[in-house]
């Protein structure tokens, strides 16, 4: 039995105070509740506070990304040991918008502004590593764009960045990975992945987990969607049988839409 999971991702929203206001009036919404894990994904510079605001509560908190390597010359990064120091139980890795995927496209976000967003398979394949490395939990973000699943190559694209995130990984490895599959076209659109639909490649993300480290270790992997989920579709969506879970961007802002949410997947 998977425990149902989950996160909030905040993306580039909340300031210290914000985030700060949201816990507090949060944490008494979910006190006591059980049969789901939960967490907060809130910018660096929240997550100290927020680690702080949710001593001794049922809220994990997690980074919305982080680099590889232990230090250096990296300006601008924040490396995995930082992100344990500072409290994280877990870590998003290859979100879309980090690999310059967007489900809303920007008018003036140019093929040079979008080098800013510089995940690829192949980062996100080190960074998941050196997350379980530093005994954090990898959050591992999929998902096809709607170009992809208009051409019928959403099957191929999601089992080529499952794949490719778990290049290397051994068998024992694979259980300490949390997998989200985030159709590019449902994240911040209000359109969400139809329930059955989400649910096939879920499972289609779990057959390939399988094929990296056998079956009996891709039943205890968690396989999250993510994608417009609110209060009125989760119960929907965390029915079905391969859908352990929600990355939630927009309904995690406000700390009773969040609530509900988690209350809907408590087991
Ligand atoms: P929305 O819930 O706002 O569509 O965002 C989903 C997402 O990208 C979570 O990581």
């Amino acid at each position: 039995m998977r425990t149902p999971f989950i996160a909030g991702n905040w993306k580039m929203n909340k300031t210290v105070g914000e985030a700060i206001a949201f816990v507090d009036e949060f944490r008494g919404l979910v006190a006591g509740v059980a049969g789901v894990d939960i967490a907060l994904c809130p910018a660096f510079i929240a997550l100290e506070a927020t680690v702080k605001a949710t001593a001794g509560t049922n809220i994990a908190v997690g980074a919305q990304g982080m680099f590889w390597k232990e230090s250096g010359a990296y300006t601008g990064e924040v490396s995995p040991s930082m992100v344990k120091d500072v409290g994280c139980k877990y870590v998003i890795i290859g979100h879309s918008e980090r690999r310059g995927r967007f489900g809303v496209p920007e008018a003036g976000m140019t093929e040079d502004l979008l080098k800013v967003f510089g995940d690829t398979d192949a980062s996100v394949n080190v960074k998941s590593s050196a997350a379980l490395q530093h005994d954090l939990t990898p959050i591992i973000c999929v998902g096809e764009t709607l170009d992809e699943r208009q051409a019928g190559n959403a099957d191929a694209v999601v089992q080529s960045q499952v794949r490719a995130a778990l290049a290397g990984f051994t068998a024992d490895q694979v259980p300490g990975v949390v997998l989200a599959y985030e159709p590019v076209w449902a994240i911040g659109t209000g359109e969400t992945c139809e329930s059955n639909e989400a649910n096939r490649v879920c499972g289609l993300i779990r057959q390939t987990i399988a094929a990296v480290a056998g079956p009996s270790v891709a039943d205890t992997v968690r396989v999250q969607y993510g994608g417009s989920v609110k209060p009125d579709n989760i119960e929907e969506l965390i029915g079905k049988s391969d859908i352990d879970g929600a990355l939630v961007g927009g309904a995690s802002l406000k700390p009773d839409s969040f609530a509900a949410l988690v209350k809907a997947s408590a087991l």
